[in-house]
């Protein structure tokens, strides 16, 4: 199917491993698994119907409470999928990075992130990016730090921030015109943002599915931008035409 508007970044909070495996009689780790094999698919079918940019919310600042076997885990799983799919991923000339705390993840964990990062840094096709122990709130809490000890160095006056500065203090100033968020996905029936993306989603469009996480597959993923392709985004502004039940001109109508 055509999609007449295709989201230029797509951000997808990835929720429902847990209450996936407990609904069919498994532990929470083995969501995990099922979890972490549905990635490689998105990243295909996103690629294929032309997003630009895939975030992938993979760990929050919150989950470093969860219980050290399930951590673990996770870690283990995103292991194996650099080791799996960087060959993968570099012949689709997908270019991944990284946003959060990366200094927080223990050393075995970065000496096969760091790696591949580097080596599809070179790539230009779909920009794919990790948000590992990432929190909007600590993201600019950062921001706001770094810009005044710009200030205090002289590099920077306070009197120049501007909302796009901030977003050259952000992690995701590496992404520039592609930061912006147009679509956020969340799975498992949840209806809120868990401190994801909150500035660069400002003007984001969002699909909220019932399906867990491992049940996401790339026929429901399309679907999500179907949804989107049919939504009028109008940025705060004023439309001039907005069909309306019952009325036969359109009016300026508020978003
Ligand atoms: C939410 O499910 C999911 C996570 C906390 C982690 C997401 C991780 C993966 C999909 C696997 C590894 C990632 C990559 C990129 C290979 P939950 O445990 O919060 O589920 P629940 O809300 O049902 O408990």
């Amino acid at each position: 199917m055509h999609l007449p508007q295709v989201p230029r970044h797509v951000a997808i909070i990835m929720d429902g491993n847990g209450r996936w495996a407990a609904g069919r009689g498994h532990p929470r780790f083995f969501g995990h698994v099922r979890g972490s094999g549905r990635v490689k698919g998105i990243v295909r079918e996103a690629d294929r119907l032309g997003v630009k940019a895939l975030t992938l919310f993979a760990f929050s600042t919150e989950n470093w409470s969860r219980p050290d076997p399930e951590l673990r885990i996770l870690w283990s799983l995103l292991k194996k999928f650099l080791q799996r799919e960087q060959e993968e991923l570099l012949r689709q000339n997908v270019r991944l990075r990284v946003i959060g705390e990366v200094d927080r993840l223990s050393v075995d964990v970065r000496q096969v992130l760091e790696p591949a990062v580097e080596r599809l840094s070179g790539n230009t096709g779909l920009q794919l990016t990790f948000a590992i122990s990432y929190g909007s709130r600590k993201e600019l809490a950062r921001a706001s730090r770094l810009f005044a000890e710009d200030c205090v160095r002289g590099i920077r006056r306070p009197g120049e921030m501007s909302e796009a500065l901030l977003g050259e203090y952000l992690w995701t100033a590496d992404l520039g015109d592609l930061s912006d968020v147009d679509l956020v996905i969340r799975t498992s029936g949840e209806q809120r943002m868990s401190n994801f993306l909150l500035w660069q989603a400002a003007y984001a469009e969002y699909v909220f599915t019932e399906l867990c996480w491992p049940d996401f597959t790339p026929d429901r993923f399309r679907e999500a931008l179907e949804a989107y392709s049919g939504r009028e985004r109008r940025f705060g502004g004023l439309v001039t035409r907005l069909s309306v039940p019952g009325e036969t001109s359109g009016k300026g109508l508020k978003a």
